[in-house]
């Protein structure tokens, strides 16, 4: 069967890499979490002392960019693939609240977009692709064949959010959580450089109520339909 590329974008906590990891994995495609990338460019950042609440040398960021190289790899028992980052793996480092806090400053450069970007385009080259983000039916990928775009109340995702770090162990309250979903959704939705919109062509879907079950056949029923008429 024809081989497709999926592209998922939406608002942040939206369940975009659940969904997106569902699919890869009973289609048998590659799964790209171009967040994770961001969150890895981010903490890099931070490692090296670049960025923190109170400062950002961004130009330092931008001359240290080669330094930075990020890959996947296949977790064979995750069911999905890790992101590295210099050839450490870096998954539990980048999900904390200190990340998120600085992750949509630094998506704002445009000199790390444009190296992310190209990369993303390499990964999506052979098609069998799921990738989620902010951008990525419309700037990654703008002629995928299908293109989701993901949203639910702001309280719902910073529950889930909230959620996913307390079982994680972090000690975070779902204020600090809210605060930081609506922060990201200002900055990613109004910055200059492929903010986050829906692609004219994309299919939208508020999950605010649907389990992942019922969120997962319904999205399910899309991609059959479209592999249908490719
Ligand atoms: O998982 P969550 O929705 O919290 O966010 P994410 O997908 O891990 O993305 C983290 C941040 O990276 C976003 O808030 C954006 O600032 C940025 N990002 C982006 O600018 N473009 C993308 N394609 C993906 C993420």
């Amino acid at each position: 069967m024809k081989k497709i590329t999926i592209a998922i974008d939406g608002f942040s906590s939206t369940g975009k890499s659940t969904i997106a990891k569902e699919l890869a994995k009973k289609l048998k495609y590659v799964y790209v979490d171009s967040g994770a990338m961001y969150r890895a460019v981010t903490y890099f950042a931070m490692e090296n002392s670049i960025i923190s609440d109170t400062f950002f040398y961004k130009d330092e960021l931008i001359k240290r960019l080669d330094d930075i190289i990020l890959t996947f790899k296949y977790n064979t028992s995750l069911g999905f693939a890790e992101i590295y980052l210099n050839n450490v793996n870096v998954e539990k480092e980048i999900r904390t609240l200190g990340v998120s806090k600085l992750v949509s400053k630094v998506a704002e450069v445009s000199e790390v977009r444009k190296k992310l970007v190209e990369q993303q385009k390499k990964f999506g080259e052979n098609k069998g692709v799921v990738m989620d983000g902010r951008d990525i039916g419309t700037v990654v990928f703008p002629n995928a064949e299908l293109k989701l775009f993901m949203n639910a109340s702001a309280s719902k995702r910073a529950k889930r959010r909230f959620d996913e770090l307390i079982k994680r162990g972090d000690q975070v309250t779902f204020e600090e959580i809210l605060k930081n979903v609506e922060y990201r959704d200002h900055i990613d939705s109004t910055r200059y450089d492929s903010p986050l919109i829906k692609a004219s062509d994309a299919i939208e879907i508020d999950n605010s109520n649907l389990t992942l079950d019922e969120q997962f056949n319904i999205i399910y029923t899309i991609v059959q339909e479209k592999l249908k008429t490719v």
